[in-house]
C-alpha cells in the first residue's frame, strides 16, 4: 500500500510504563518524556496482559487530540499469539508500535501489512503507525541489521537491548571484567547504530536499568550521543530528565555548530577551511548541522 507517512519528530527520552498500571501511567503523563512506551510485553504478567490492553487503550483514546507526548506501545513479539491480540490497541491510534525479538525486517514488513488493514478498519489514518523494532534480542537478528533500509515507511528508529540477546546466547552475564557490556553486547549496540543509520532512522539507546545511579546514567548517555544515538529508553520518571539534557546540545556545543557553519557559509567555494587553527571540512559541517538540528526540536 502507497502512503505517506505521518511526520514524526524525533525523540531524545522514551519512558517505559507497564501497561496494566493506572498509577504509572498517570506519572508518566506528568513527566517530560518526548515519548512513552506504554507496555504489554516484559513488564506485565501473562494474567494481567488483558487488563493492561483495556488501559492502554483506553489511554490512548483518551488523549487522540493534539498528544503532548508521543505514545507509543510495544507489542509481544510476532511469533505469539499474544501480539495478535495486543492490536486491538490500533484503535487508538498509537503514533509508534515497538515490536521486540524480531529476526529481520521481514518482520517489521510483516506487521506493516497487518497495520496497512487494521488502520483501515480502524478508522486510522493510513500510514500513521510507525513501527520501532528492538533490532538486537535473538541470536538470528545480529546477522541481519543492515536489512532495515527501505524496509518499510513505517520504520521508525532502530533500539537494541542486552537483555534477551543473553538470555538467546546462553550467557550468564551481559557485563564484562571491567563492568560495563561484554563485547558480544558492545558489538549488538554498534550494528544497531550502524543499521539504523544505514537505513536513515533515529538510533535509540538502551536503557540504564540501575535507577538509582544518576551518574552513571549521565556520563553513559552522553557517551552514546558521543557515538551517534539520538535518543534513550527510560524505565524510571527519574531518569527522563538527565536523559533529554544529555541529548540535547550543550551551549558550547551549539557555539561551535553555528561558527562551523558561518565559517562554510563565508567561503563559498570551498571544501576545507581552518578554524581556531584547526582543519573542518565536509563531516565537520554536517556534524554542526545536525547539532543545530537537534536544537530545533522542543
Ligand atoms: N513510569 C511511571 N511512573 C513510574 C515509573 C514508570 N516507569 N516507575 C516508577 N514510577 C512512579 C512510581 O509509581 C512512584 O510513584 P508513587 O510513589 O507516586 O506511586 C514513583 O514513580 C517512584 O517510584 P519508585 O518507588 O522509585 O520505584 P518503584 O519501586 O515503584 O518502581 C520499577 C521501580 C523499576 C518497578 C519501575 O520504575 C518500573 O515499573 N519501571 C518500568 C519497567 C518496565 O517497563 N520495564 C520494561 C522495559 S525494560
Ligand atoms: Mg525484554
Amino acid at each position: 500500500m502507497n502512503f505517506t507517512p505521518t511526520p514524526r519528530s524525533p525523540v531524545r527520552s522514551i519512558l517505559f510504563v507497564p501497561g496494566d498500571s493506572e498509577r504509572k501511567l498517570q506519572k508518566a503523563a506528568e513527566s517530560n518524556a518526548d515519548a512513552l512506551i506504554l507496555d504489554l510485553e516484559d513488564s506485565v504478567t501473562a494474567s494481567r496482559t488483558q487488563v493492561a490492553r483495556e488501559l492502554v487503550l483506553d489511554y490512548l483514546k483518551s488523549q487522540k487530540e493534539a498528544r503532548r507526548q508521543q505514545l507509543w506501545v510495544r507489542i509481544n513479539p510476532l511469533s505469539t499469539p499474544a501480539a495478535l491480540l495486543d492490536l486491538m490497541i490500533v484503535a487508538g491510534a498509537p503514533d509508534v508500535l515497538m515490536l521486540p525479538k524480531v529476526d529481520s525486517s521481514a518482520d517489521v514488513v510483516r506487521l506493516s501489512h497487518m497495520l496497512d488493514a487494521l488502520e483501515v478498519r480502524e478508522g486510522v489514518q493510513a500510514g500513521h503507525i510507525g513501527i520501532l523494532p528492538v533490532a538486537t534480542e535473538t541470536a538470528a537478528s545480529l546477522f541481519t541489521l543492515g536489512t532495515y533500509a527501505g524496509c518499510s515507511p513505517r520504520l521508525a528508529g532502530l533500539t537494541w537491548g542486552a537483555e534477551d540477546i543473553a538470555a538467546a546466547l546462553g550467557a550468564s552475564t551481559n557485563k564484562g571484567p571491567d563492568g560495563g557490556y561484554d563485547h558480544v553486547f558492545q558489538l549488538a549496540c554498534s550494528l544497531c547504530l550502524a543499521g539504523a543509520c544505514a537505513a536513515g532512522v533515529q538510533p535509540i539507546d538502551t536503557i540504564w536499568a540501575d535507577f538509582k545511579d544518576e551518574a552513571g546514567l549521565l556520563a553513559s548517555s552522553r557517551l552514546g550521543r558521543q557515538r551517534g544515538f539520538t535518543g534513550r529508553m527510560a524505565i524510571h520518571p527519574a531518569q527522563v530528565d538527565v536523559i533529554n539534557a544529555a541529548y540535547s546540545p550543550s551551549e558550547e556545543e551549539l557555539v561551535w555548530a553555528r561558527r562551523v557553519v558561518e565559517v562554510f557559509d563565508a567561503n563559498p567555494g570551498l571544501g576545507t577551511v581552518g578554524l581556531d587553527g584547526k582543519m573542518l571540512d565536509m563531516p565537520h559541517l554536517k556534524q554542526a548541522r545536525r547539532v543545530l538540528a537537534m536544537a530545533q526540536r522542543d
